[in-house]
């Protein structure tokens, strides 16, 4: 299993995006999280492709984007073309996800799935074998500083068995596909980081604990070694 933090850009100093995604590029994370919504899907909007072409500018590090949008099937090439190395959609928000899977694959990008709190890992049953990711929010998306919903450890504890059964095993590696990456987003801070990674995350996005802390590189550090 892997150690990953994912700073979530959308706790950064706007006025100072360069700054603070430089500061992040040379932090210990490995990723960085770019949370895109359109005022549909979620009740809240932040940014779009200049932003995320701003930040590829800044960071060489791998771009996890999450896409909080209706019909992303529309601008996943676009969204790939701007730099996203990971392309995250929610289950919520897609009709067709083996199209919207293809396209993504197509793209270059990895494949990654989110669902919202409500909804149980089951629904990704038919898909798994074809996912590079699945994002498990740990808060109602929209919004930056929110608390941890209890209970959504459990739910990364079934995934991380139903990826690893012989069966699923076995189909994804006939896709050419490794382990499974789970990911989770949505009050996670050095407090639960260790409980996270104990409970089979490989990544953790982290918004306000980063951004809100006096020194954020020692704040990813601290969630790493939790
Ligand atoms: C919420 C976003 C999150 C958010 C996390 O909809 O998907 O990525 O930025 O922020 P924190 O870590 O502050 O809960
Ligand atoms: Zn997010």
């Amino acid at each position: 299993m892997k150690r990953i933090i994912s700073p979530s850009m959308l706790s950064a100093d706007f006025g100072n995006l360069e700054r603070d995604t430089k500061m992040i590029d040379a932090s210990a994370a490995e990723w960085v999280h770019i949370d895109v919504m359109d005022g549909v899907f979620v009740p809240n909007i932040s940014f779009g492709f200049p932003v995320l072409k701003a930040i590829r500018k800044a960071t060489t590090k791998f771009l996890d984007v999450h896409l909080m949008i209706v019909e992303p099937e529309k601008y996943v090439a676009r969204f790939a073309e701007a730099g996203a190395a990971l392309i995250t959609v929610h289950h919520e928000a897609v009709s067709d996800m083996g199209g919207c899977l293809e396209l993504i694959r197509e793209s270059g990008a990895m494949t990654g799935v989110s669902i919202k709190p409500a909804t149980p890992v089951s629904v990704l049953a038919s898909y798994l074998e074809r996912l590079d990711l699945v994002l498990i929010m740990s808060v109602e998306p929209g919004f930056g500083g929110q608390s941890f919903i209890e209970g959504s450890l459990d739910k990364v504890r079934e995934l991380r068995q139903m990826a690893s059964t012989p069966e699923m095993r076995a189909a994804r590696q006939a896709r050419g596909l490794g382990e499974l990456i789970i990911e989770i987003d949505g009050g996670i801070s050095a407090a639960n980081a260790g409980a996270a990674f104990e409970a089979g995350c490989d990544a953790l996005v982290a918004g306000n604990a980063v951004f809100g802390a006096p020194d954020p590189a020692a704040e990813i550090e601290k969630m790493l070694n939790s």
